[in-house]
């Protein structure tokens, strides 16, 4: 395999960039387009037994099919129709660029190139990760790409930053909504795939630096700070994109420790992120020291939790596919790993701190639902929102005084079972149905009472009817009603009336 330099990857003729992508618009290279052909929705996991049915499916030779056999399926291609395809950009300027290479009269593509969403994405080929070179792989759309993106706050951002930015599509996707965009990343290589992409999908207002953390960008405020760092927690130093080249969780608590100063008062950072689960320790108490003194409130969500025998194991088996014969040595150097820094679990989701200066700031962690049905970035600000609602009712008073509404996406599912008396109710459950899609069970006594919570009656008068439908005095439910109604706010079931 031919490796890129970083010389290349640009167009000596900067014409070039917009004439590939005319080239994509006009052959209909797009999501839609190449799932119209090959059938596959979610192409980026595509994997190589799929070859033969994807070779299928683009037999015929019309430029869509001849770009999608070259950039996605990898596939060497017949040097006329690759002429074809790309007119009227001459084959050359792509060879010279470092995208495509020549084998004879056959092409193969030097890049991986897709579309994703409205753009075009160019980063390492897979098999760049089984050679020499592996240190410097620049990863493409992967699973914590899509998470992250799918949690993005979307609100209008001044300046955002998008730390550690790879092909740079957090840069992208944030261009969309920000006056303008930095991309740093400590790998040149992952900066000059960032910056031809940038100029693929002219994106002037996206500038792409090369640089340790925070260090391209020092003295810069932001309103939004994104990152999905290499967090993965093992003994190795492999891979720039993979492995942070510090102790355990370190380069997260590094992020979290400098980030205050890059953002604007209000700013948010969001950080996609492993961190480690030391046995004996609550977690929760662990992640919470992070953030004292940071001035930042921060919510931490966590989408699941993996001890760190099938952590290690998914990870070796994911990236080290190289040595696949050292796996009983490698899994072995992993625990043991673990067993000195006394790591039990691994957790793994997303922290978003927000500043806010001149007060004691909050801090959250929970459990994420199952499904985060996205976007979910407005779910994130909201989350916030409502936690700084519940900061001011300091006391159950204030709470019974006030007036909440039923959030509109709530849906309640009741399950029953036959009896001899007919259906009979075995399970209420109360659901979001859009965004962050928290779930639980209530009883009918917290059904009745959420559904009449219509903006106007006090939350009072609504705990005095529960108490008489459970014939009891309203003082006797007063503690638990309080900390229900604090919890579903919290989880965006009730809202305030004015939100
Ligand atoms: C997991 S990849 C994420 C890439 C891309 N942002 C995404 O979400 O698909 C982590 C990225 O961080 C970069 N990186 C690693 N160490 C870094 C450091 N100390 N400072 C800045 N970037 C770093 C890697 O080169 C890699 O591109």
């Amino acid at each position: 395999m031919k490796m890129l330099k970083t010389s290349e990857l640009t167009f000596k003729d900067p014409g070039d960039f917009t004439r590939l992508r005319d080239v994509f618009e006009k052959a209909g290279y797009s999501d839609k387009g190449v799932l119209d052909v090959i059938g596959v929705k979610d192409f980026p996991s595509m994997k190589g037994t799929d070859v033969p049915l994807l070779l299928r499916r683009t037999k015929d030779n019309s430029p869509l099919n001849t770009l999608i056999r070259l950039f996605l399926i990898e596939a060497p291609c017949n040097m006329d129709a690759v002429k074809l395809a790309v007119l009227p950009m001459k084959l050359e300027s792509l060879v010279e660029a470092g995208i495509v290479q020549m084998d004879g009269a056959s092409v193969t593509a030097a890049v991986k190139l897709m579309p994703y969403k409205n753009f075009h994405i160019a980063f390492d080929l897979p098999c760049m990760l089984q050679s020499g070179s592996r240190k410097n792989y620049v990863m493409g759309i992967g699973s914590s790409t899509l998470t992250l993106a799918n949690l993005t706050i979307r609100k209008q951002s001044r300046r955002t930053l998008d730390l550690g930015a790879g092909c740079g599509i957090h840069a992208f996707l944030a261009a969309g909504h920000s006056g303008s965009v930095i991309a740093t990343d400590l790998n040149p290589r992952a900066v000059r795939f960032a910056e031809f992409n940038a100029r693929l999908n002219n994106l002037s207002h996206v500038q792409c630096l090369e640089g340790d953390l925070f260090g391209p960008v020092k003295g810069e405020k932001f309103d939004l700070v994104v990152s999905n760092p290499p967090f993965v927690i093992s003994p190795e130093t492999q891979y720039i994109y993979r492995d942070g080249g510090m102790e355990g969780d370190r380069i997260t608590q590094k992020i979290i420790s400098e980030v205050p100063e890059f953002l604007n008062e209000g700013g948010y950072c969001q950080i996609l992120c492993n961190w480690a689960e030391l046995r004996g320790q609550d977690w929760k108490d662990r992640l919470h020291k992070w953030f004292e003194g940071t001035g930042c409130d921060a919510w931490v969500l966590r989408s699941e939790t993996l001890d760190a025998e099938t952590y290690a194991l998914t990870w070796i088996r994911h990236t080290e596919k190289a040595e696949t014969g050292q796996f009983p040595q490698q899994f072995q150097k992993w625990m043991d790993y673990y067993e000195t820094q006394g790591i039990a679990s691994m957790g793994a989701g997303l922290i978003t701190l927000r500043r806010s200066g001149g007060r004691l700031n909050w801090f959250r962690a929970d459990d994420a639902p199952e499904k985060m049905q996205g976007p979910c970035g407005d779910d994130i600000v909201r989350g916030f929102e409502l936690r700084d609602f519940l900061e001011t009712i300091t006391d159950d008073s204030m709470l019974l005084n006030s007036q909440f509404r039923i959030s509109p996406e709530a849906r309640l599912e009741r399950q029953s079972k036959p009896s001899s008396e007919g259906w009979l109710d075995e399970s209420v459950r109360l659901r979001l149905a859009t965004g962050l899609t928290y779930s639980g069970n209530i009883d009918h006594f917290v059904a009745n009472m959420l559904i009449k919570c219509n903006g106007q009656r006090k939350l009072g008068d609504l705990m005095n009817d529960m108490a008489q439908a459970l014939q009891t005095d309203a003082e006797k439910i007063r503690a638990s009603f309080c900390s229900i109604v604090r919890h579903l706010v919290e989880r965006g079931f009730l809202l305030p009336p004015n939100s």
